[in-house]
């Protein structure tokens, strides 16, 4: 199969974990026959420092003209700690999701026998955990008007939906609660927020078209307690942008590791493959991070972008075999541990054996 890739490594670790993910993809390329292109581009801060622009109207055109997008991370710390900066790494990431249209990022969430042991949780309530949860990826709070007022001494963020962007998010949801347990929990804040009336009201409307699925309504304080009480009891999540942002970094911790968390963000245009967890500043250069959420990631990409699930269970089988074979980076394992590119390598391997 041909599929040209876009590759936007970003800042901090970025580009260390997607040297180790594309080590994946050509290994799979190469083993399953197909023919890949790769076309670079620059996002976030390192694209401030280069052009002024954290999504320059080049890089935009990169990801429109690809079959897919592998994201590694974006953000600097000379950013978050000036609050006064005018153009923000951050504002990279929204506004490809924005112009890709990209309304939902799906954040699976599983365990891996051989780490249960690793979670902050008991072993019988994380041990089968599996849940994927939905976020809203181009409204609410993170899109709407913001400024300042009083000279600045007064500050707002906007929260917006339309029934539209609700309706789509729900159908993706329900659809994805049909092909799993036909469980939908759509988690909100309806007994505060408007926003979440709408969600819930438009839900209550689509409910009766899914009967197969036991839809459940969940204020969010209540889910972010759940989810670390019961997570076994989930299947599929959806809910508005920023809840979701908070809640899977939430669940992330279940797994053992947030450096295990992939994502897919799909949409109207070319779709985005990254790693939930950020760009880990204090790590960038050492070869210490974990890339195994960047190596899932581009299994996401084989599965949903390309529909080629032998190559996207090839690389899963192989991520779960260097976790039980304790050949893990150090998040995972102190005692031990191996370097960024030692687990790439080991991945790669794998993969060439199989
Ligand atoms: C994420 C990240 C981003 C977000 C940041 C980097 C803007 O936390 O993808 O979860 O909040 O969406
Ligand atoms: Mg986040």
């Amino acid at each position: 199969m041909k599929k040209n890739i876009a590759v936007l490594a970003g800042d901090g670790i970025g580009p260390e974990i997607i040297n180790e993910a594309l080590k994946v993809v050509k290994a799979i390329e190469k083993k399953f026959n197909h023919c890949f292109s790769y076309t670079e581009a620059i996002v976030g801060a390192s694209a401030i420092d280069t052009v002024g622009d954290p999504y320059p109207e080049e890089t935009h055109k990169v990801c429109m003209e690809a079959d897919a997008v592998l994201f590694g991370a974006i953000g600097h710390p000379k950013f978050d700690n000036d609050p006064t900066a005018k153009v923000r790494p951050e504002q990279g990431l929204l506004r490809m999701r924005k112009q890709l249209g990209l309304y939902a990022n799906i954040r699976p969430v599983e365990t891996f026998a051989s780490l249960v042991h690793k979670s902050p949780l008991r072993k019988e309530l994380v041990e089968g955990a599996n849940f994927m949860c939905i976020r809203e990826l181009t409204g609410g709070i993170y899109f709407g008007e913001k400024g300042r007022a009083d000279n600045g001494d007064t500050a707002f963020d906007t929260c917006t939906y339309s029934r539209v962007e609700i309706e789509r998010i729900l159908k993706l949801a329900y659809e994805y609660a049909m092909k799993r347990n036909k469980k939908l929990t759509i988690v909100d804040k309806a007994n505060v927020l408007e926003t979440s009336r709408l969600w819930r009201q438009v839900g209550q409307e689509m409910a009766p078209k899914y009967p197969e699925v036991d839809t459940q309504y969940m204020f969010v304080d209540n889910a972010a307690m759940q989810i670390i009480q019961w997570p076994k009891n989930f299947d599929v999540m959806v809910t508005e942008n920023m809840f979701g942002d908070i809640l899977t970094d939430e669940a992330s911790v279940i797994t053992g590791s947030m450096g295990l968390l992939p994502s897919a963000s799909i949409g109207l245009h070319t779709s985005v493959f990254e790693p939930i967890h950020g760009s880990y500043p204090q790590a960038a250069g050492k070869n210490i991070a974990n890339p195994l959420a960047t190596i899932l990631s581009a299994a996401m990409m084989f599965e949903y972008a390309f529909a080629l699930m032998d190559e996207g269970a090839l690389i899963r089988k192989a991520v779960e075999a260097s976790l039980e074979q304790g050949f893990v980076t150090e998040d995972i394992s102190k005692e031990n541990a191996k370097s960024t590119s030692e687990v790439g390598d080991w991945i790669v391997q794998y993969i060439i054996n199989a």
